[in-house]
């Protein structure tokens, strides 16, 4: 017995050192020292030898087991850093070559401006925060001074998931998500995207993009917002650029204007950019309607605040003189690349 154990470990070790793959070795390990292996096997036939004799005999076996359990081993480690070597060589990079990829990619023009308009309000102090696509009723309307029947909803036609879900047809659900947590002073800008139900045109599309505005503090007034606002016309347009305020109606804010920037192309005068009037409408804006305050918690005899909501896809088509909202998003290289 003790003849056998040592030849079949000599061998065993021979065939070990001699292979060249870890599947090979696998091999022989389950040859050797696997559940039908050769070892194994004289292990069984341990219930033939002599009762006195068994431990020194199962000793044997039991060494030359570990003693093979240990050659397998190390011989795995060195084939796996073998093969280790020969990938890294094999698959090395020359960093020196010339790329045949000419095309890099870029950022889209809405992503460029978007980034322009975050330096800009992050310049002024505005942090930047993100809210839900999917929201709820309550944070889209109810929240807003909108409830149930209002007649604003009809204002914006909305995607409902469910009677209490929807896409959010406005970013201006983000200055609630806001109030609810920061206590005032608040400078926030939310940019994202929001759905309609609008058939694509030209001018319209049911997923589009806008930014939203919200400052709440001690002492805020309406000439906060026509400043930051001038000055963001002057920063985006040019430095002629004047703005106007026209009397509109939004449910979150008291007073409500439509905001107007002259336009960049005539000047003023008309032109086919401004159809005619001089001004071109760039965002909803107002002061933050008391209710709005008290449903965040917020006291409207301490507090007030200005808002505004900035359809980006608008800015960013005035800005770089494209014509048609769908254009964009066509995926058209020829067009994208004009950005990179
Ligand atoms: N949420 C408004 C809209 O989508 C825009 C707006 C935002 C108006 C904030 C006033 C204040 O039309």
């Amino acid at each position: 017995m003790e003849e056998s154990v040592k030849k079949l470990t000599a061998e065993t070790i021979a065939s070990i050192s001699a292979c060249k793959t870890v599947s090979e070795l696998n091999d022989v390990r389950v040859k050797t020292l696997g559940k039908s292996g050769a070892l194994t096997a004289l292990l069984k036939g341990m219930k033939d030898v002599p009762p006195e004799k068994r431990p020194a005999a199962g000793k044997i076996v039991n060494d030359a087991r570990e003693t093979l359990e240990q050659a397998v081993s190390e011989r795995q480690k060195a084939l796996e850093n073998e093969e280790l070597l020969r990938k890294l060589s094999e698959e090395r990079i020359d960093i020196t070559i010339d790329s045949p990829l000419k095309n890099h990619g870029g950022l889209h023009p809405l992503s460029i401006m978007r980034n322009r308009i975050e330096e800009f309000f992050c310049s002024l102090g505005f942090v930047i925060a993100d809210s839900p696509e999917i929201e709820t009723d309550y944070y889209n309307f109810e929240a807003l001074n909108i409830p149930a029947d209002h007649p604003a909803r009809e204002m914006q036609d909305t995607f409902f998931i469910t009677e209490n879900i929807l896409l959010r047809s406005q970013t201006s659900s983000g200055q609630i998500r806001m109030m609810e947590k920061v206590k005032p002073p608040i400078k926030m800008l939310s940019p994202g995207r929001v759905f309609r139900s609008d058939e694509a045109d030209a001018t319209h599309s049911p997923v589009f993009h806008q930014v939203e505005g919200l400052v709440v503090d001690k002492g805020i007034t309406m000439c906060d917002l026509k400043g930051i606002l001038d000055l963001f016309a002057k920063k985006f347009f040019s430095n002629e650029t004047k703005t106007r305020f026209r009397p509109s109606y939004f449910p979150f804010t008291e007073p409500s204007v439509e905001v107007d920037a002259s336009c960049g192309k005539c000047g003023g005068k008309g032109c086919n950019v401004c159809k005619g009037t001089g001004w071109i409408e760039i965002m909803g804006a107002g002061m933050v309607n008391r209710n709005v305050l008290k449903n965040c918690g917020i006291n409207p005899d301490e507090y007030t605040g200005f808002a505004f909501g900035c359809g980006l896809d608008r800015i960013t088509n005035i800005i770089y003189g494209i014509s048609d909202a769908r254009i964009p998003f066509e995926n058209d290289l020829r067009f994208l690349k004009q950005f990179n």
